[in-house]
């Protein structure tokens, strides 16, 4: 758990600059683009000379209305952002978002926003809907893409980046002591979910599957290395105040906002974290930042054991839907 000292510096004392790499005659893709930190990642982006900006939206139209409200702010061309529908709890729509992206010209950044903290019990992918959403759809739809991103690396001799969005809580999850041959099966059991975990331990899976994922593609310290590799990062955008906790009810919600009036960040300073990361080099591969630096990993998150389990889980779940996911990551 980030200490009172670290929250204090990072909620309250840290002056967190406008990102300011380029991102001149980028296609970046921005999932989550329509909620609280996606609309200010957008205007970053564009700020930065990105040519293409697609959002991944479960709603067109939410995503449409993002796209206007980041046009008016960032008083840019209306070509530049394409909302594309994507739904990360349904297969067929992230298949058919990936065959759209693999048309594309170039694919230079990838920003896996998207994600949920959810309050209401439900099962999607035969797991809690947290996982289901943070874990099972978000690399659903990451693995395939690398390929693409890898392509660009190629083309265009440039240094293409995945970035994850995580979060600090990671470091507060309880992992469940005997989570059986399936951790996604475990928690379709609704008497073994409390909901505040879960978020906090979606986001640790998240990391475990970035160090292994990042440890097969483009590894720093290959002996005979990728001459265009890519970098897979995450980032934590500290505490903002967006709509990630809608779902939390009655009193709770109360306190909750109480909490987030007092502390959360303006969502401006979550993005602006959030494009350093999409912009950072391979000093970044397979690692975290916060605070606008490569934080080490928590010892929790530094289990080879629970790394190796999560990624062999995972897998086996999505090739389940999709046989050929895990070809071509290394190209
Ligand atoms: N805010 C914070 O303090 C904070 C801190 C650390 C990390 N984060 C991370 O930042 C990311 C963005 O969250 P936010 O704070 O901007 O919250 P938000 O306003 O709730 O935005 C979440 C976005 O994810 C989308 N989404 C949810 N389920 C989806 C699905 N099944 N398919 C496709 N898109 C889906 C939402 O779309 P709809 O509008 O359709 O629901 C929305 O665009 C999350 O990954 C979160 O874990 C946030």
């Amino acid at each position: 758990m980030p200490s009172l000292g670290d929250f204090i510096h990072t909620q309250f004392l840290l002056k967190i600059p406008e990102p300011t790499n380029s991102f001149a005659g980028f296609t970046v893709i921005l999932t989550g683009a329509n909620g609280g930190l996606g609309k200010e990642i957008a205007k970053h982006l564009i700020r930065l000379g990105a040519d293409k900006l697609i959002f991944g939206c479960r709603s067109t139209e939410r995503g449409t209305q993002a796209k206007r409200t980041v046009e008016a702010a960032a008083g840019c061309n209306s070509s530049i952002i394409e909302v594309w529908e994507l739904d990360l709890e349904s297969p067929p729509s992230i298949k058919s978002f990936i065959e759209r992206a693999k048309r594309l010209h170039r694919l230079d950044v990838v920003i896996h926003l998207a994600g949920v903290r959810s309050f209401n019990f439900e099962v999607v992918y035969d797991t809690e809907r947290t996982l289901a959403v943070n874990n099972i759809g978000t690399f659903l739809l990451a693995l395939p893409l690398i390929p693409k991103l890898q392509e660009t690396a190629r083309t265009f001799g440039t240094t293409p980046v995945m970035t994850i969005v995580g979060s600090a809580l990671y470091d507060m999850a309880k992992y469940p002591d005997k989570p059986g041959e399936d951790i996604f099966s475990y928690f379709t059991d609704k008497s073994k979910v409390n909901p505040w975990n879960q978020y906090n331990l979606s986001k640790l899976i998240q990391l475990y599957t970035l160090i292994k994922l990042a440890s097969i593609v483009d590894p720093l310290h290959a002996s005979t290395p990728n001459t265009h590799p890519i970098v897979i990062n995450s980032v934590d955008p500290c505490f903002c105040e967006t709509g990630l906790s809608r779902e939390v009810s009655g009193m709770t919600s109360v306190v909750v906002k109480a909490f987030a009036a007092f502390a959360a960040r303006p969502a401006d300073d979550g993005a602006r974290q959030v494009v350093q990361a999409a912009g950072c080099g391979r000093e970044t591969h397979g690692l975290y930042l916060r605070a606008g630096n490569v934080q080490a990993y928590k010892p929790i998150a530094q289990d080879h054991t629970k790394t190796e389990y999560l990624w062999q889980v995972l897998c086996k779940r999505l090739r389940k839907m999709d046989p050929s996911i895990l070809d071509n990551l290394n190209q």
